[in-house]
C-alpha cells in the first residue's frame, strides 16, 4: 500500500467507525497558489452523514458539503493534486501523510492528540457566533457534548457578548476592506477571548485577521498556542511578556479585558502610540488612582466610607481615562457589557480613533477639571502618554 492508500484507508475506517476529528490538507503542490488549506469535518445535515470542506484561501474561507462518497473522492483527487501533505485525526490515533521536495511520501502514526470526536451536527444552532466549539472544549469551558461547564456559565456568556460588541464595532469601521486586520490582545489570560474573537472574526466571517495575545505568564502562552496549532486556527498566536514592554509597532485593534489595575493602562497607551482604529478594554480592579486621591472637604461625607470611595475611584479612574482617550482622537463610550449578576467587572470603554483630528491645548481641559475636583494627584495613564 502507497501512504495514500494507508491515509485513505484509515480515513474512511475513522468515518464508518465514528472515531474521526478531522482531516487536513495542507502544503499546497504549487507554492504561490491563493488556496492554503482544506479543513475537513464530518457532519450530520439534516441526518444525513456529510464531509464538510473548508478550503483556506489567503484572504477568505469557502465552506462546501459533499456527501460521504462525493467527500471522499474529493480528498483523493485533491490529496498529492492539490496538497502533498494530509493530516487524520481520530480519537485512536492520528496519522500523517508527509511528502518532501523530492516527492517522496511517508506515512506516520503520532498519539491522539484529541480523545474524544466533535459535536456532528450541522444543523444545531448554538454555538451562534463560532465556526466550532472545540476551542471552547479545550480551554474548558464546554465538556465534549457542547455542554457548558458547571462553572462556566458566565464565562460563556461573556465570551459570546464580548464577540459580539467586538464584531459589531469592527463592522462599522473600514477595517473590514483592509488585507490584513492585526488584533492584539493585551492580557489575554487563557485565551478565552482571543480564541473566540478569531474564530467569529477569521472563521465564521472570513475577514483577513492575524490575531495576537499578550501574556506575561509563560505556562498559558504555550497552552494557548499549542491549542491554536492542533486547531489550525493559522492566524492566531501568543507572546510572553509585560504589555508595558511589548513592542507594538502596528494594531488595528487593541483589546485587553480585565488586565490588572494600570496594565490597562499601558494597554490603552499602546493602543493610542501604535494609533490603533479601535480600542476596547474592560478594566479590572483599580488600585492607582484611588491612592493618588486626597479626598476634597466637600466630599468628606461621601468619600469618607471606604467602599464609597473605592467606587468613587474606579469610575474617576475609567472617566479620566476616556478623557485622555478623548484628548487623543479618539471618540469614546462607556457602558456595561454584560449583566452584574454575571461580573462585577462589566464596564467597557470603546474608543474609535476619528478621521482628521487635531489635538489643541484645549483638549486636556475637561481631564484637568476632574483631576482637580476630585483631588487626583497623578493617574499612570496621563504619565505615559506625556511624549505622544
Ligand atoms: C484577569 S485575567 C484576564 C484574562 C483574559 N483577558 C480574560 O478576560 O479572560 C488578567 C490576565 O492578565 C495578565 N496580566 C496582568 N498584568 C499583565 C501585564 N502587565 N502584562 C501582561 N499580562 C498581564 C495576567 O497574568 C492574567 O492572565
Amino acid at each position: 500500500m502507497t501512504a495514500k492508500e494507508k491515509l485513505k484507508d484509515r480515513l474512511e475506517l475513522s468515518l464508518s467507525g465514528d472515531t474521526f476529528v478531522r482531516l487536513t490538507l495542507s502544503k499546497p503542490r504549487d507554492a504561490s497558489s491563493d488556496l492554503k488549506k482544506l479543513i475537513v469535518k464530518y457532519v450530520f445535515i439534516k441526518e444525513k452523514p456529510h464531509l464538510s470542506f473548508t478550503l483556506r484561501y489567503t484572504r477568505k474561507d469557502i465552506t462546501k458539503n459533499y456527501t460521504l462518497n462525493d467527500g471522499l473522492e474529493q480528498v483523493d483527487d485533491l490529496l498529492g493534486e492539490t496538497f502533498f501533505n494530509g493530516n487524520l485525526m481520530t480519537t485512536d490515533a492520528d496519522w500523517a501523510l508527509e511528502t518532501n521536495t523530492g516527492g517522496k511520501s511517508k506515512f506516520i502514526e503520532k498519539k491522539a492528540s484529541i480523545s474524544a470526536v466533535p459535536n456532528r451536527s450541522h444543523d444545531k444552532a448554538k454555538p451562534v457566533h463560532f465556526t466550532s466549539e472545540q476551542f471552547l472544549v479545550e480551554l474548558g469551558v464546554l465538556d465534549n457534548k457542547g455542554r457548558v461547564l458547571k462553572d462556566k456559565g458566565d464565562k460563556f456568556k461573556q465570551i459570546n457578548k464580548f464577540v459580539e460588541i467586538v464584531g459589531a464595532h469592527i463592522a462599522k469601521t473600514d477595517l473590514k476592506s483592509k488585507d490584513k486586520i492585526r488584533i492584539h490582545d493585551m492580557g489575554a489570560g487563557k485565551g478565552y477571548l482571543t480564541f473566540a474573537l478569531y474564530d467569529h472574526l477569521a472563521n465564521k466571517s472570513g475577514l483577513p485577521v492575524e490575531t495576537t495575545g499578550v501574556e506575561l505568564r509563560p505556562e498559558l502562552v504555550t497552552l494557548c498556542n499549542d491549542i491554536a496549532k492542533k486547531l489550525d486556527f493559522d492566524g492566531l498566536q501568543f507572546g510572553e511578556g509585560f504589555i508595558s514592554n511589548y513592542e507594538l509597532v502596528e494594531t488595528d485593534v487593541l483589546i485587553a479585558l480585565h488586565a490588572c489595575d494600570t496594565a490597562t493602562d499601558d494597554a490603552i497607551f499602546k493602543g493610542i502610540k501604535s494609533r490603533a482604529e479601535l480600542i476596547i478594554c474592560s478594566p479590572c480592579c483599580h488600585k492607582q488612582v484611588r491612592k493618588s486621591m486626597k479626598v476634597q472637604d466637600r466630599h468628606a461625607d461621601i468619600l469618607g466610607h471606604g467602599i464609597l470611595l473605592e467606587r468613587q475611584a474606579e469610575i474617576i479612574t475609567d472617566t479620566l481615562r476616556a478623557l485622555l482617550m478623548e484628548a487623543h482622537g479618539y471618540k469614546t463610550k462607556i457602558f456595561e457589557f454584560v449583566s452584574t449578576e454575571h461580573s462585577g467587572k462589566n464596564l467597557m470603554i470603546v474608543g474609535q480613533r476619528r478621521k482628521d483630528f487635531v489635538r489643541t491645548d484645549g483638549h486636556m481641559n475637561a481631564y484637568q477639571k476632574l483631576k482637580e475636583e476630585f483631588g487626583v494627584e497623578q493617574h499612570y495613564l496621563e504619565g505615559l502618554l506625556q511624549d505622544i
